[in-house]
Protein backbone atom coordinates (compact mmCIF):
# COMPACT_ATOMS: atom_id res chain seq x y z
CA UNK A 1 0.00 0.00 0.00
CA UNK A 2 1.21 3.48 -0.73
CA UNK A 3 2.23 5.55 2.38
CA UNK A 4 -1.21 7.55 1.59
CA UNK A 5 -4.22 7.23 -0.82
CA UNK A 6 -4.62 10.55 -2.95
CA UNK A 7 -7.65 11.72 -1.21
CA UNK A 8 -6.88 11.16 2.06
CA UNK A 9 -5.51 13.62 4.39
CA UNK A 10 -3.44 13.35 7.22
CA UNK A 11 -0.92 14.88 10.08
CA UNK A 12 2.39 14.13 11.31
CA UNK A 13 5.70 14.48 8.57
CA UNK A 14 4.59 13.77 4.95
CA UNK A 15 6.96 9.60 4.75
CA UNK A 16 7.54 10.78 1.08
CA UNK A 17 9.66 14.27 2.42
CA UNK A 18 11.34 11.63 4.83
CA UNK A 19 12.34 9.10 1.92
CA UNK A 20 13.42 12.31 -0.69
CA UNK A 21 15.25 14.06 2.14
CA UNK A 22 17.39 10.69 2.43
CA UNK A 23 17.98 10.20 -1.00
CA UNK A 24 19.09 13.90 -1.84
CA UNK A 25 20.99 13.97 1.44
CA UNK A 26 23.79 11.40 -0.44
CA UNK A 27 23.59 13.26 -3.21
CA UNK A 28 23.72 10.76 -6.01
CA UNK A 29 23.89 10.47 -9.25
CA UNK A 30 22.34 7.83 -10.38
CA UNK A 31 19.23 6.50 -8.24
CA UNK A 32 17.11 3.38 -8.64
CA UNK A 33 13.90 3.07 -7.66
CA UNK A 34 12.16 -0.05 -7.40
CA UNK A 35 8.21 -0.75 -6.81
CA UNK A 36 7.83 3.30 -8.28
CA UNK A 37 4.21 2.41 -8.50
CA UNK A 38 2.73 5.68 -10.80
CA UNK A 39 5.97 7.39 -10.55
CA UNK A 40 5.22 10.15 -8.30
CA UNK A 41 8.56 10.05 -6.60
CA UNK A 42 10.43 9.15 -9.33
CA UNK A 43 9.30 12.66 -11.18
CA UNK A 44 9.90 14.65 -7.79
CA UNK A 45 13.20 13.05 -7.64
CA UNK A 46 13.87 13.40 -11.05
CA UNK A 47 13.35 17.03 -10.99
CA UNK A 48 14.87 17.80 -7.94
CA UNK A 49 18.03 16.27 -7.93
CA UNK A 50 20.84 16.45 -9.97
CA UNK A 51 20.91 12.85 -10.69
CA UNK A 52 19.47 10.25 -13.28
CA UNK A 53 16.47 8.12 -11.79
CA UNK A 54 15.32 5.00 -13.34
CA UNK A 55 12.34 3.46 -12.23
CA UNK A 56 11.25 -0.16 -12.35
CA UNK A 57 8.29 -1.50 -11.66
CA UNK A 58 6.43 -5.46 -12.37
CA UNK A 59 3.49 -3.92 -13.38
CA UNK A 60 3.21 -2.88 -17.28
CA UNK A 61 0.35 -0.06 -16.37
CA UNK A 62 2.49 1.36 -13.51
CA UNK A 63 5.46 1.85 -16.03
CA UNK A 64 3.67 3.86 -18.40
CA UNK A 65 2.15 5.74 -16.10
CA UNK A 66 5.72 6.76 -14.66
CA UNK A 67 7.19 7.20 -18.36
CA UNK A 68 4.33 9.91 -18.54
CA UNK A 69 5.79 11.35 -16.20
CA UNK A 70 9.01 11.93 -18.25
CA UNK A 71 10.36 9.43 -16.30
CA UNK A 72 12.97 6.57 -17.33
CA UNK A 73 11.03 3.58 -16.19
CA UNK A 74 11.28 -0.06 -16.92
CA UNK A 75 9.32 -3.61 -16.11
CA UNK A 76 11.47 -5.36 -13.61
CA UNK A 77 11.23 -7.33 -10.85
CA UNK A 78 13.53 -6.30 -7.73
CA UNK A 79 14.19 -9.90 -6.95
CA UNK A 80 15.94 -10.17 -10.17
CA UNK A 81 17.17 -6.85 -11.84
CA UNK A 82 18.57 -6.30 -14.82
CA UNK A 83 21.57 -4.23 -13.94
CA UNK A 84 25.29 -4.81 -13.75
CA UNK A 85 26.54 -4.86 -10.36
CA UNK A 86 27.58 -1.70 -8.23
CA UNK A 87 26.48 0.96 -10.41
CA UNK A 88 23.79 3.03 -8.56
CA UNK A 89 24.59 5.67 -5.86
CA UNK A 90 21.10 5.04 -4.40
CA UNK A 91 18.55 2.51 -4.42
CA UNK A 92 14.88 3.30 -3.11
CA UNK A 93 12.36 0.98 -2.36
CA UNK A 94 9.22 2.70 -0.85
CA UNK A 95 6.54 0.70 0.48
CA UNK A 96 6.79 -2.46 -2.18
CA UNK A 97 9.02 -4.49 -0.30
CA UNK A 98 6.20 -6.36 1.68
CA UNK A 99 5.18 -7.38 -1.98
CA UNK A 100 7.87 -9.28 -2.69
CA UNK A 101 7.97 -12.98 -2.49
CA UNK A 102 11.69 -13.38 -1.48
CA UNK A 103 12.79 -10.35 1.07
CA UNK A 104 15.70 -12.30 0.88
CA UNK A 105 16.57 -12.09 -3.27
CA UNK A 106 15.12 -8.45 -2.91
CA UNK A 107 17.23 -7.11 -0.61
CA UNK A 108 20.54 -9.54 -2.41
CA UNK A 109 19.85 -7.62 -5.71
CA UNK A 110 19.65 -4.35 -3.88
CA UNK A 111 22.85 -4.56 -2.63
CA UNK A 112 23.89 -6.12 -5.44
CA UNK A 113 23.26 -3.25 -7.72
CA UNK A 114 24.63 -0.76 -5.64
CA UNK A 115 28.25 0.64 -5.30
CA UNK A 116 30.06 -0.47 -1.72
CA UNK A 117 29.88 3.55 -0.99
CA UNK A 118 25.76 3.64 -2.03
CA UNK A 119 22.64 3.22 0.09
CA UNK A 120 19.65 2.17 0.14
CA UNK A 121 16.22 3.66 1.44
CA UNK A 122 13.56 1.56 2.06
CA UNK A 123 10.11 2.30 4.12
CA UNK A 124 7.45 0.11 4.71
CA UNK A 125 4.63 0.62 7.41
CA UNK A 126 3.64 -1.24 11.18
CA UNK A 127 1.50 -4.23 11.11
CA UNK A 128 -0.54 -1.86 13.28
CA UNK A 129 -0.48 1.13 10.88
CA UNK A 130 -4.36 1.67 10.28
CA UNK A 131 -5.66 -0.84 12.48
CA UNK A 132 -9.00 1.15 12.46
CA UNK A 133 -9.55 0.97 8.86
CA UNK A 134 -7.94 -2.80 8.47
CA UNK A 135 -10.70 -3.61 11.44
CA UNK A 136 -13.31 -2.58 9.07
CA UNK A 137 -12.50 -5.03 6.59
CA UNK A 138 -11.47 -7.95 9.28
CA UNK A 139 -8.28 -7.81 9.77
CA UNK A 140 -6.30 -7.19 13.25
CA UNK A 141 -3.91 -4.89 12.21
CA UNK A 142 -2.24 -4.11 8.17
CA UNK A 143 -2.20 -7.07 6.45
CA UNK A 144 1.35 -7.02 5.22
CA UNK A 145 4.56 -9.41 6.23
CA UNK A 146 7.86 -10.39 5.51
CA UNK A 147 8.82 -6.20 5.52
CA UNK A 148 7.46 -4.52 8.09
CA UNK A 149 8.16 -2.11 10.84
CA UNK A 150 8.72 -4.68 13.24
CA UNK A 151 11.05 -7.42 11.60
CA UNK A 152 12.59 -5.25 8.55
CA UNK A 153 15.64 -4.11 10.52
CA UNK A 154 16.53 -7.87 10.91
CA UNK A 155 16.34 -8.03 7.08
CA UNK A 156 18.55 -5.25 6.68
CA UNK A 157 20.42 -6.38 8.68
CA UNK A 158 21.44 -9.71 6.79
CA UNK A 159 22.48 -7.41 3.81
CA UNK A 160 23.68 -4.21 4.69
CA UNK A 161 24.82 -1.50 7.88
CA UNK A 162 21.40 0.25 8.77
CA UNK A 163 22.45 3.77 9.24
CA UNK A 164 19.03 4.88 10.92
CA UNK A 165 15.58 4.79 11.17
CA UNK A 166 12.85 7.23 11.52
CA UNK A 167 9.50 6.06 12.68
CA UNK A 168 6.73 8.73 11.58
CA UNK A 169 3.40 8.35 13.14
CA UNK A 170 0.16 10.78 12.42
CA UNK A 171 -3.28 9.91 11.78
CA UNK A 172 -4.90 9.48 8.18
CA UNK A 173 -8.17 10.54 7.65
CA UNK A 174 -9.96 9.11 4.58
CA UNK A 175 -13.17 11.50 3.74
CA UNK A 176 -15.03 8.95 2.42
CA UNK A 177 -15.31 5.27 1.67
CA UNK A 178 -13.96 5.64 -1.73
CA UNK A 179 -10.64 7.02 -0.38
CA UNK A 180 -10.57 4.46 2.18
CA UNK A 181 -11.06 1.49 -0.65
CA UNK A 182 -8.37 3.24 -3.28
CA UNK A 183 -6.16 2.68 -0.07
CA UNK A 184 -7.31 -0.90 0.19
CA UNK A 185 -7.43 -1.49 -2.99
CA UNK A 186 -3.34 -0.76 -3.62
CA UNK A 187 -2.12 -2.77 -0.67
CA UNK A 188 -1.07 -6.61 -0.57
CA UNK A 189 -4.83 -7.50 0.29
CA UNK A 190 -6.52 -5.48 -2.67
CA UNK A 191 -9.05 -8.34 -2.24
CA UNK A 192 -10.31 -6.98 0.87
CA UNK A 193 -11.41 -3.75 -0.61
CA UNK A 194 -14.83 -5.16 -1.69
CA UNK A 195 -15.64 -5.86 2.13
CA UNK A 196 -15.42 -2.33 2.88
CA UNK A 197 -18.54 -1.20 5.04
CA UNK A 198 -19.87 2.20 3.55
CA UNK A 199 -19.36 5.17 6.52
CA UNK A 200 -21.18 8.48 7.01
CA UNK A 201 -18.54 10.14 8.97
CA UNK A 202 -14.69 10.67 7.74
CA UNK A 203 -12.71 7.07 8.81
CA UNK A 204 -9.59 8.67 11.22
CA UNK A 205 -6.63 5.90 11.31
CA UNK A 206 -3.44 6.08 13.20
CA UNK A 207 -0.61 5.94 11.10
CA UNK A 208 2.97 4.69 11.53
CA UNK A 209 5.62 4.08 9.03
CA UNK A 210 9.05 3.59 9.40
CA UNK A 211 12.24 4.78 6.61
CA UNK A 212 15.42 2.97 7.27
CA UNK A 213 19.02 4.27 5.45
CA UNK A 214 21.10 1.73 4.80
CA UNK A 215 24.61 0.97 3.32
CA UNK A 216 26.05 -2.18 2.21
C1 LIG B 1 2.22 -0.26 -2.74
S1 LIG B 1 2.88 0.14 -4.27
C2 LIG B 1 4.04 1.42 -3.83
C3 LIG B 1 4.32 2.33 -4.96
C4 LIG B 1 5.23 3.51 -4.65
N1 LIG B 1 6.56 3.06 -4.28
C5 LIG B 1 4.64 4.36 -3.55
O1 LIG B 1 5.21 4.43 -2.46
O2 LIG B 1 3.58 4.96 -3.77
C6 LIG B 1 3.94 -1.24 -4.62
C7 LIG B 1 4.47 -1.25 -6.03
O3 LIG B 1 5.46 -2.29 -6.13
C8 LIG B 1 5.27 -2.99 -7.34
N2 LIG B 1 5.85 -4.32 -7.14
C9 LIG B 1 5.34 -5.34 -6.41
N3 LIG B 1 6.15 -6.40 -6.43
C10 LIG B 1 7.22 -6.04 -7.20
C11 LIG B 1 8.40 -6.71 -7.60
N4 LIG B 1 8.65 -7.98 -7.21
N5 LIG B 1 9.28 -6.06 -8.38
C12 LIG B 1 9.04 -4.78 -8.79
N6 LIG B 1 7.92 -4.11 -8.45
C13 LIG B 1 7.02 -4.72 -7.65
C14 LIG B 1 3.78 -2.96 -7.58
O4 LIG B 1 3.46 -3.16 -8.94
C15 LIG B 1 3.43 -1.56 -7.08
O5 LIG B 1 3.50 -0.61 -8.11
Amino acid sequence: MSALAAQATATGPDPYDVVFDAVADSQPQLVLEVGSGTGELAERMARNLDARVIAVDQSERMVDLTKQRGVEAIVGDVQNLPFKDGIFDCAVAAWMLFHAENVDLALRELRRILRSDGRVVASTSSQRSMSELWELVGQVGAPVDGFTAENAEWSLLRHFTVLQRRDIKGTVTFADREAAYQHVKASPRSDLAEQLPYFDEPLVATRHVVVYVAEP
